[in-house]
């Protein structure tokens, strides 16, 4: 029986943009899913709980197919049994183990969808775990290669290599295409806001496509995103915090206009700037979920707790490690 885990993440800059080429910073976060891996002669079972911030269990038997007894969107549900069955192909075919069986338990405390990347931290935990117990190590970066596949097959094709690089490898990262790099960062005091809901990732992504084939102005507005990273990277080398505040409030209001925003994550970036906070947007495919603000004061989070719609403010370190071998 082996234990992995990996980090969540948020994007510093350039989620959406990033699927068409440009450059996104990455950031991975002290909140971890654990998952815990044991192999068994044929089938699979996987057991969840703790999957948003309140807690909930999921129970479901993958040859069965039937459907977890939880409250959450089915859609979720599917992507989440689908990562993980992906996950576990990955690791059979790293050890050459044919169809051998697995239990599996996911302990995440990163909420499901909410773009702090918990299908990227499950899939490159479930390949680390479900490889060394059948007895192969894998490299982070072999990891984060097959994580990658594992996205690209769940989400239609539709997935870049940040979620799952930054995931496996930890720290800040810069994923720009196939391209994929860790980075220096400063100490960043991210303080996150979170409304309790999910965006469907593969249909926001799907939207901006669209939205970029029908209007000019969509495609000047990734590649201005793209600009605003190459930015923020001078910014990060330099460890100019004010400047990388300025530079996400420029790169939410360029999600907005790409339609991926929302009425809740919005009113927490507002109430984010009114603290004072030196910068804020959205993190991830967006919909709902998080919003990330860069404050080194106690009051953008003070602000997210009183703020209609903000059902959880959290303050969130940046995490140096990626994905790591928790037990055996
Ligand atoms: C989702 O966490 C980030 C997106 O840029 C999609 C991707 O990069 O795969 C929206």
């Amino acid at each position: 029986m082996v234990t992995s885990s990996a980090p969540g993440k948020v994007y510093l800059f350039g989620e959406h943009a990033v699927v068409y080429g440009e450059p996104a910073v990455p950031c991975a976060i002290e909140r971890r899913a654990h998952v815990t891996v044991e192999q068994r002669e044929s089938g699979m079972s996987v057991h969840a709980d703790d999957l948003t911030l309140d807690g909930f269990t999921v129970e479901y038997d993958a040859e069965t197919g039937g459907r977890p007894d939880v409250e959450v969107a089915d859609s979720l549900v599917e992507a989440g049994v689908g990562y993980v069955n992906e996950a576990i192909e990955q690791a059979r075919d790293a050890a050459d183990a044919g169809d051998v069986g697995f239990d599996i338990t996911v302990e995440s405390s990163i909420p499901l969808g909410a773009g702090l990347g918990s299908s990227a931290a499950v899939v490159v935990a479930t390949i680390d775990a479900a490889t060394r117990e059948l007895g192969v190590e894998l490299a982070p970066v072999d990891i984060a290669q097959r994580a990658y596949e594992v996205e690209y097959a769940v989400q239609d094709g539709e997935a870049s290599r940040a979620d799952t690089f930054c995931s496996a490898m930890g720290g800040a990262v810069r994923v720009e295409g196939d391209d994929c790099r860790t980075i220096a960062a400063p100490d960043l005091p991210f303080v996150i806001g979170y409304d309790g809901g999910a965006g469907d990732t593969g249909a926001l992504v799907a939207g901006v496509r669209k939205l970029r084939e029908d209007y000019g102005f969509a495609a000047d507005t990734v590649e201005a995103i793209g600009d605003i990273v190459r930015q923020g990277e001078t910014a990060l080398a330099e460890g100019d915090l004010a400047e990388l505040g300025r530079l996400m409030n420029f790169n939410h209001g360029l999600l907005e206009a790409l339609g991926v925003s929302s009425r809740s994550l919005d009113a927490m970036v507002w109430a984010a700037r009114d603290a004072d906070a030196l910068g804020a947007k959205l993190t991830g495919a967006g919909g709902g979920g998080c919003i990330v603000a860069l404050d080194r004061t106690p009051e953008t989070k003070t602000a997210l707790e009183f703020t209609p719609g903000c059902e959880e403010a959290f303050r969130a370190e940046l995490d140096t490690e990626g994905v790591r071998q928790e037990s055996r």
